[in-house]
């Protein structure tokens, strides 16, 4: 650990000063040297000790030395996530293809009833490469604009922070080297468009990194972005993503500029094999999955329907849920408690504050299962004090039941402790 360690060294270079009054000093220069030094000494230990508290001894740094931690934990970053602690992903909606429909509406009440409900801000994915013209300048339509512009217009009216990103931009995962021009005209473009909007407005770069954009190439593509946007909004608020998903395990890959004003972003559908059971977006091993509860065990083992055939994983993962006590089950928050942990202690030691862009069960899922598990991991995100946004508002893995203007069953509860 790069802090604790210049600790210890200065230790050790200066304890040959207490040897030195050992050596038989006894005029008043050389003590008052031995004062001051043994004053400065004490000073620097004092410094040490005030940034212990947001060190876990048992973590280990693993970054690459480019990574260099910010030492302060009072960069507007943390200020900024203040801001970011509990949120909705308006899901399904400006990401989606022009011409596309998934479903989702959108109004100003929706926004009301964020607030209402208890969130304080709210995570739009964009796919605004749909409407990028050609190169060079990937020009974007002012149609996009005034999309956006509804949305975040209304989510600052009601007093909810809201952070814009790029989502689903697929050709950025496949070819990368290709894509970054495209990647950077884009954000100078909505960052002109965005400048004077007020610090509640926050611009996440890139959705859900994975395939050819690995963290390690998208280090330096993150890095020009940044530059990029910091020419207009030299004060906004910056999320990041690692690869793979933005996921957790990712994170000891992560290379940032030494900017103050930048937030992590992490993903985590644990337990994925309950959280997206029958999706059909999500790979061959979720779509045969149902009636997988939160916690396991189920009262009555689960027997699936065995064609297709499952993969030895599955049916091993099924083993252990219909047979492991709820404190050793995979449907359990065992299944995310130690990433989330670990998300903290990386946060503490390279003074990045860290926040849970996406996690949620699909609503294929019992209701009082979905309720256990929003619960159970809202209160894991509560003990380590890491902002969260679920995944999502009014779609497929829904808080809001917009037929009725109501929460799904129990979600309010799970979310926010207690009944209205
Ligand atoms: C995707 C959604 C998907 C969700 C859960 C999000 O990142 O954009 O399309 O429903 O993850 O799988």
């Amino acid at each position: 650990m790069l802090f604790r360690r210049s600790c210890r060294q200065s230790a050790v270079r200066h304890s040959p000063f207490f040897g030195h009054s050992d050596l038989g000093i006894s005029h008043l220069p050389a003590f008052c040297l031995f004062v001051l030094l043994s004053f400065c000494f004490a000073v620097i230990l004092a410094s040490c000790r005030t940034q212990a508290p947001f060190a876990d001894a048992a973590f280990q740094p693993d970054n690459p030395l480019a990574m260099k931690p910010i030492v302060s934990h009072k960069t507007v970053a943390y200020r900024a996530a203040k801001l970011f602690m509990r949120g909705a992903n308006l899901g399904n909606y400006l990401e989606v293809p022009p011409g596309q429909n998934w479903g989702v509406t959108v109004s100003a009440d929706d926004f009301a009833a964020m607030r209402t409900e208890g969130f304080d801000h709210v995570r739009v994915p964009v796919g605004w490469h749909h409407y990028a013209g050609p190169a060079p300048d990937f020009t974007l339509s002012p149609g996009i604009f005034s999309l956006v512009d509804f949305v975040v217009t209304n989510a600052l009216k009601n007093k909810l922070a809201v952070m814009i990103n790029i989502h689903h931009f697929d050709e950025l995962d496949t070819n990368p080297a290709v894509a970054t021009d495209e990647f950077l005209k884009i954000w100078e473009q909505i960052a002109a468009h965005y400048q004077r909007y007020p610090a509640q407005l926050a611009f996440e770069l890139d959705n859900e990194p994975h395939a050819k954009a690995t963290t390690a190439v998208m280090n330096p593509i993150d890095a020009r972005t940044i530059a990029a946007i910091r020419r207009t909004n030299p004060r906004r608020t910056i999320f990041v993503e690692p690869g793979n998903w933005g996921s957790i395990d990712e994170l000891k890959n992560l290379v940032l500029p030494p900017d103050d004003n930048v937030i992590v972003s992490i993903h985590c559908y644990e337990p994925f094999y309950f959280t997206h059971q029958g999706a059909t977006w999500a790979g061959d091993d979720v779509k045969p999955l149902k009636h997988i509860q939160f916690p396991g065990p189920p009262a009555t083992p689960l027997v699936l329907d065995p064609s297709p055939a499952l993969n030895r994983w599955v049916t091993n993962w099924i083993y252990r849920y219909n047979t492991l006590p709820p404190e050793t089950n995979p449907s359990g928050p065992i299944a995310f408690g130690a990433k989330i942990k670990f998300a903290r202690a990386w946060s503490d030691y390279y003074g990045r504050p860290v926040h849970l862009g996406e996690f949620g069960a699909y609503a294929n899922a019992d209701e009082q299962s979905r309720a256990n598990f929003y619960a159970a991991f809202r209160q894991v995100l509560d003990n380590q004090k890491i902002g969260w946004a679920i995944w999502d508002w009014s779609a497929a893995f829904r808080y809001w039941d917009k037929q009725n203007r109501q929460p799904m069953p129990g979600m309010h509860e799970a979310l926010f402790g207690k009944s209205k």
